[in-house]
């Protein structure tokens, strides 16, 4: 397993992006309650979540993605809500490190990762991306509202390197009047470290988290203010396509990247699927609508029908919603981040 793209069959959307990622979320669960993710007044109690009847088997997992990466996908990434959570994960990452020819990542909050990094090294997992929005104690609290304490997460990211779990890429979303302060703390923690770290602006995802542009400290912005104390210049992408713009530090002690969806949307390269844990097929974040995978696998389909239904849906793809986002974005129907993974 490479990560390098050998050709392969190509599947194109009505503006010629081929199929190439597949994010998988496993649990629509997640022990954190990010204010802007899954605030607690609204993900509390009373909130169901999916039975787990309607939660898609490794069985299915396994056989879906062996479908997706027929149809040309490279890279699959495991997410939630918050994977770790999603019980004998180490079983199905092995499952799934048995596919040829694909790049087998997962996104995490790491609250579990300290635990979980060498049985998921050992089960064929080559990396992991960590989720940490603020290194201050009481600012973690605020933000991820949930009492694990953020040195929890600090050795879960330890734990991964040490587990071979590398390059290892740190997330943090940038909410304006929230966490910017936190921004300058956490490119000094990790300058030096070998782990690349990414700023995110913070993105008008789902209906539940109140979004408004206000709130979104551009990636320039972000960019201008390390560079004011930490020297920076830009690189080249490492494929075309990749969510992060490059940026490394003047005196050599590593890279970061920003993710600019708000300001410098990238929808014209997008390649990702995204399959919930109900086993709905998203072609795009944003999406309200999915293709149901679930009812045709388990309704007793070959692989010959569930490869037509993907081909169909991301043949039909139109999604930009990035490019052509607009002031008003509180559409009641669209799907949570927590549901759909990042
Ligand atoms: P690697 O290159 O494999 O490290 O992955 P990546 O750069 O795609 O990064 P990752 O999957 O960690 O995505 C980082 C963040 O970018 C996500 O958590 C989202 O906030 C944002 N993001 C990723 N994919 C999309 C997308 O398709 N659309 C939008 N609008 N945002 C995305
Ligand atoms: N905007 C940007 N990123 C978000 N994430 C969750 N909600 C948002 C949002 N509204 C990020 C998480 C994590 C990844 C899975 O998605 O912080 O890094
Ligand atoms: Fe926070 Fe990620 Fe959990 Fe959402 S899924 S509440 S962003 S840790
Ligand atoms: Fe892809 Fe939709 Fe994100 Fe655009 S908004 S990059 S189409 S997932």
């Amino acid at each position: 397993m490479s990560g390098r793209t050998p050709a392969g069959p190509v599947v194109t959307d009505t503006h010629g992006r081929p199929l190439r990622d597949l994010r998988i979320s496993v649990t629509d669960r997640c022990n954190f309650r990010c204010r802007y993710c899954m605030p607690r007044e609204l993900f509390g109690p009373g909130f169901e979540f999916l039975p787990s009847s309607e939660i898609l088997s490794f069985e299915e997992i396994t056989r879906l993605t062996r479908i997706f990466v027929a149809e040309g996908v490279r890279k699959i990434r495991l997410t939630g809500g918050e994977p770790l959570l999603r019980r004998e994960l180490p079983t199905l990452v092995a499952m799934l490190a048995a596919i040829p020819n694909v790049d087998l990542t997962l996104t995490t909050n790491g609250s579990l990762l300290e635990q979980q990094a060498a049985p998921l090294a050992a089960a064929g997992l080559r990396r992991v991306t960590v989720s940490l929005d603020a290194l201050d104690e009481d600012l973690f609290q605020a933000m991820t509202d949930a009492g694990f304490p953020v040195a929890k997460v600090l050795a879960g990211i330890d734990a991964a390197a040490a587990a071979g779990l590398r390059p290892l890429k740190v997330n943090a979303v940038v909410r304006r009047g929230m966490n910017d302060a936190a921004i300058l703390p956490l490119a000094r923690y990790f300058k030096g470290s070998g782990h690349v770290l990414r700023f995110i602006e913070y993105m008008d995802v789902g209906h539940t988290n109140g979004w408004c542009l206000d709130e979104v400290v551009p990636a320039a912005e972000i960019i201008e203010r390390i560079d004011a104390e930490l020297p920076l210049e830009p690189l080249e992408p490492n494929y075309r396509g990749e969510v992060a713009a490059r940026y490394r530090y003047r005196d050599g002690s590593g890279e970061i990247g920003v993710i600019a969806s708000v300001t410098r949307p990238f929808c014209d390269d997008c390649t990702r699927a995204r399959l919930s844990a109900d086993g709905k097929l998203y072609t795009c974040l944003f999406a309200s609508i999915g293709t149901d995978l679930r009812q045709p696998l388990r309704g007793g389909a070959d692989d010959a029908l569930l490869s037509r239904i993907v081909r169909r849906t991301w043949n039909a793809r139109e999604d930009r919603y990035s490019a052509i986002r607009s002031s008003q974005t509180a559409d009641p129907s669209r799907i949570e981040m927590s549901y759909i993974g990042g």
